[in-house]
């Protein structure tokens, strides 16, 4: 059977020639989803002007190693190359920077690089990335379009959710990234993304589907696809916070 989000692509499809020009296909979209799931409520209206989210500070030592300020991704990349400010350093084989278009719209931002990431120096490739792919089609956007990062930039052994520290270390240089592209969208992927960037100990179930904000970007956090691909369930959630951004761009095209 096809996956949720290629069965949503397929709707769209259909959708976007009954309706050229609409995003967001609902009726459509609906009737798939009572086609193939429990009937679900209306979704919740989109904000479009996300409310900005003071978080508390729970990672609160200041990074050692603050990395020095550059004005492009090329320079802060290189920047990066021996890299040593936390013990992720000692078992990688890359470091994986992120990619993407330098001018993106649209920044998804993961938790760490896996093992096929480190291997290659390159975010979301794996089976998580295959499923992420997806959601980026869903959302009518092409994975050159959009710029895709990770919260720490070297993969933790066996895949653990890095440390404190680590995140601490790493963090300045995605807050560099994200000045750098400053994306009219952020999409966090799964719970350490959301707390890191947003600072924040709610965990995903609380954050997902509703808009935060970093440093005025509005933040929409969701399940990470790696969680997607054991959790079938959860895809009609992250759809609909997947929606919520769409709309978001849709608001703004209309304006
Ligand atoms: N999971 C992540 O969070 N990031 C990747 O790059 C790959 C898998």
């Amino acid at each position: 059977m096809a996956d949720f989000f290629d069965q949503i692509c397929e709707v769209l499809a259909e959708n976007g020639k009954k309706y050229p020009g609409n995003l967001t296909a609902n009726s459509d979209i609906r009737e798939f989803f009572s086609a193939v799931k429990t009937p679900q409520p209306e979704p919740a209206p989109v904000k479009n002007d996300p409310p900005p989210v003071m978080p508390r500070n729970v990672n609160t030592p200041k990074p050692l190693n603050q990395p020095q300020h550059f004005n492009d991704l090329k320079s802060l990349c290189d920047s990066l190359a021996d890299c040593q400010n936390c013990p992720l350093c000692r078992n990688r084989n890359h470091i994986v920077f992120g990619e993407g278009n330098p001018n993106a719209r649209l920044m998804f931002i993961g938790e760490a690089p896996g093992y096929e990431e480190d291997m290659q120096g390159r975010p979301f490739i794996g089976a998580a990335g295959q499923l992420l792919d997806k959601m980026i089609k869903a959302m009518r956007f092409t994975r050159e379009e959009v710029y895709i990062a990770n919260i720490v930039k070297c993969r933790p052994q066996n895949n653990r959710t890095p440390a404190p520290d680590e995140i601490t270390q790493c963090i300045p240089f995605l807050h560099q990234q994200i000045h750098i592209i400053r994306p009219e969208v952020i999409v966090c992927l799964g719970a350490t993304a959301a707390k890191a960037l947003l600072n924040t100990p709610n965990g995903i179930s609380r954050l997902r589907g509703k808009w935060c904000n970093f440093e005025n970007i509005p933040v929409m956090p969701t399940f990470h696809p790696a969680f997607l691909l054991r959790q079938e369930s959860a895809k009609r959630d992250a759809w609909h916070d997947l929606q919520l951004v769409m709309s978001y761009f849709f608001s703004r095209e209309k304006k």
